[in-house]
């Protein structure tokens, strides 16, 4: 399995990229707009960070501008995957580009139908958003679970399944579960799968008993 974090915040990233377990990068409008910073020069910045798959994510509604928008963002790096949303156009631009051979990310996934089009089209990722279905109280991770199901009927969908909209850790063991290929989460998310309690009760139990033994590694 894949992790992604979901942000475009260059510090967090640094961080995670530090411990070795990152493999790519989601950014969306959102997160660009809360970095403050140029969606261009983050996105660049990013890319030297991180070798993966780093998502940067088109704006315009009708596939021309998207095409165009989507040559400029290829231009960053070699790694830069083309988000583009669940719509008519969004699906004709990932046919072209996937068909010119760059990876394409269908983000804003709710239903299995829609993530049929996106393997239909191409995609690299399909992003179905857990979170956002669980705040209407459908379940997410029901979602995940369909389009791996469906997804495993044809081999020869290349499509790998991006659980996204991730809140806490709960939901990257179940996205787990359910055969996710990739789960992209928030920074806050990912440090929160390192916890337990007794693993910190433990390990301050072994730093006093070490302590006690007066012995040193070094
Ligand atoms: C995916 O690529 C999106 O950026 C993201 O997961 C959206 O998550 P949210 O529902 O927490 O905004």
């Amino acid at each position: 399995m894949k992790f992604f974090v979901d942000t475009a915040d260059v510090t967090e990233i640094k961080e995670l990229a530090d411990v070795g377990l990152l493999d790519g990068v989601t950014t969306n409008p959102s997160l660009i707009a809360k970095s403050g910073r140029k969606f261009l020069d983050v996105v660049a910045e990013i890319c030297e960070i991180v070798d993966g798959p780093v998502s940067a994510e088109v704006t315009a509604p009708d596939f021309d501008t998207m095409m165009k928008e989507a040559a400029v963002l290829r231009k960053i790096a070699d790694n830069v995957a083309i988000k583009v949303p669940m719509t008519r156009d969004g699906i004709k631009t990932c046919k072209h580009l996937a068909d010119d051979g760059v990876k394409v990310n269908v983000t804003l996934v709710f239903s299995a139908a829609q993530a049929i089009l996106a393997a239909k089209a191409g995609a690299a990722f399909v992003s179905p958003f857990v979170g956002r279905l669980d705040d209407i109280s459908h379940d997410g991770i029901m979602l995940i679970e369909d389009i791996v199901s469906i997804y495993g009927n044809y081999p020869e969908f290349g499509t790998e399944v991006l659980a996204a909209s991730i809140r806490h850790p709960m939901h990257v063991i179940q996205s787990a579960q359910a055969g996710a290929d990739v789960v992209t989460v928030p920074a806050k998310a990912l440090w929160q799968l390192f916890n337990h309690p007794l693993t910190d009760k433990g390990l301050a139990g072994f730093e006093a008993d070490w302590a006690k033994s007066g012995q040193s590694i070094l």
